[in-house]
């Protein structure tokens, strides 16, 4: 069995993500709607996003191995990237951060063991799914077989939106549509994907609810229909 898997962005009326500035607590505010207990997050947006963290150390926090996949009450999400080419050397900081319960990488067979050992030197847990890129929906049945995950709240680009759109994942899609048009001919939607070959390729979807929830701005969401062939 797979979790639930539900993509939320926020995006312009042309569905791009670059040149926006999202109200990023609106974002997130809507996101907990969920109350997802895992979210899935690209490893390109994490570094991304870490770019831009101070890096000292709170002197508050707790040891990241204390941090691991824990109490029963604690109904902060587990935090989980994909990084099969183990890219992301910010887990400390990640899990400093206090907003996930626990941390766990989706690498593959081909990750290199010093990115597992440096993984294995923090405490922070890996699965290994995939030959190359990461076997998502093994991946999502890892997740729900060993920590027990209903929901994933995705929080990515368009990428791994993709990736999972496309392998047929995704129970729901949220959009925050913000008043305004982007343009441009770089694909830097929230849905990043290989041109289809198929009308059969296109995801149909049902209306959950539209709501608008800032000025202008206007929360969609959609359950998907179809599976993709
Ligand atoms: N507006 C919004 O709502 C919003 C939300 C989040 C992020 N963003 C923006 O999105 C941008 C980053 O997006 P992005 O599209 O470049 O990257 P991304 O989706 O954040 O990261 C790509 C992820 O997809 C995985 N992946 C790619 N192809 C795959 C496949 N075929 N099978 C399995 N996994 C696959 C990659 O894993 P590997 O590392 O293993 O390759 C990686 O974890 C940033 O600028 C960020 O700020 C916007």
């Amino acid at each position: 069995m797979i979790p639930r898997v539900i993509l939320h962005n926020s995006a312009s009326i042309d569905g791009r993500i670059d040149w926006l500035t999202p109200n990023v607590e609106l974002h997130y505010e809507l996101a907990a709607y969920w109350r997802a207990d895992a979210q899935l997050v690209g490893s390109e947006t994490i570094l991304i996003s870490t770019e831009e963290i101070p890096e000292e150390a709170d002197p508050n926090v707790e040891d990241l191995a204390a941090q691991q996949p824990q109490s029963p009450g604690d109904t902060r999400p587990l935090l989980v990237i994909p990084d099969s080419r183990g890219r992301v050397r910010t887990w400390d900081m990640l899990c400093k951060m206090r907003h996930w319960r626990g941390a766990v990488a989706l690498c593959t067979h081909s990750t290199s063991q010093d990115y597992l050992d440096y993984l294995g030197s923090l405490g922070v847990e890996y699965i290994l799914v995939g030959a190359d890129l990461v076997d998502l929906r093994a991946g999502l049945e890892a997740l729900h077989t060993t920590y027990g995950i209903q929901t994933v709240l995705v929080d990515s680009g368009g990428t791994l939106n993709g990736a999972l759109l496309r392998a047929g994942l995704v129970s729901e899609v949220s959009l925050l549509i913000y008043p305004c048009l982007v343009g441009g001919t770089t694909p830097q939607s929230f849905f990043r994907a290989p041109d289809l070959a198929k009308q059969a390729g296109v995801i149909e979807l049902d209306l959950i609810a539209v709501e608008q929830v800032r000025t202008g701005i206007i929360w969609l969401r959609y359950a998907v229909k179809n599976k993709p062939e």
